[in-house]
């Protein structure tokens, strides 16, 4: 919606008393704030709030296209047996992350580059290395967090800033939840294989580390 609409449906409702005095003065605090000081997120001030969603895509657009490769690579040289089809089900919404991504950028008229990024392509080799354990791939995914909430934290963060494309909101608010289950999905299958403390009441952690064992 452009500001100018904006402000002619704000108009419009508080004359015919949709709105009240008080909520139309802070529609309308708002709407001079994104024109003066611009959208704040992610640490830095952006021109529009569009500008702000394009730099969050174009971001997180790589990480889950290596995940895509990292994970399709190491199902096709797991030595888990149960644990096979689970990572085939996060690569695969890794991949599809990517396509509707990329469909999201382009109605924002932008696209991203894949950029070389030394880091993901050392994390794409470990996690398609055959000689490297699966308890191992699993420890080296859930080092840098302690619970899935921490992780998607963020994401939820951005989307309560979002406000006019409701569509970007409703888009990164399901990725969160896809994010939040595959992530959940990787503890489990840590402790499972004993990379962490387990719980005695998860009968799925005792199942898959049976099942390790036969
Ligand atoms: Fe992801």
């Amino acid at each position: 919606m452009s500001r100018e609409f904006e402000f002619a449906q704000l108009l419009r409702a508080y004359r015919k008393g949709i709105l009240s005095e008080k909520a139309f003065e802070e529609e309308m605090t708002r709407l001079e704030g994104g024109a003066c000081g611009g959208f704040i997120a992610m640490g830095k001030t952006y021109a529009s709030e569009r500008d702000a969603i394009v730099a969050y895509l174009q971001r997180v657009r790589n990480g889950e296209a290596a995940g895509a490769r990292a994970l399709e690579q190491w199902a096709q040289v797991c030595k888990t047996d149960c644990m096979r089809s689970g990572l085939r089900t996060i690569a695969e919404r890794e991949a599809y992350h990517v396509r509707v991504i990329d469909r999201k950028l382009n109605d924002l008229g932008a696209r991203c580059e894949p950029a070389a990024d030394p880091e993901i392509d050392r994390f794409v080799s470990m996690q398609s290395d055959p000689n490297i354990s699966d308890l191992d791939k699993l420890r080296r995914i859930t080092s840098s967090f302690a619970n899935a909430d921490e992780v998607v934290k963020p994401i939820y963060e951005f989307v309560d800033l979002i406000k006019q494309d409701l569509d970007a909101k409703e888009m990164l608010a399901l990725w969160a939840e896809d994010e939040y289950s595959s992530i959940k999905w990787f503890l489990h299958a840590c402790a499972a294989l004993g990379g962490a403390a387990q719980s005695p009441a998860d009968s799925r952690h005792e199942a898959m580390a049976s099942a390790q064992t036969h």
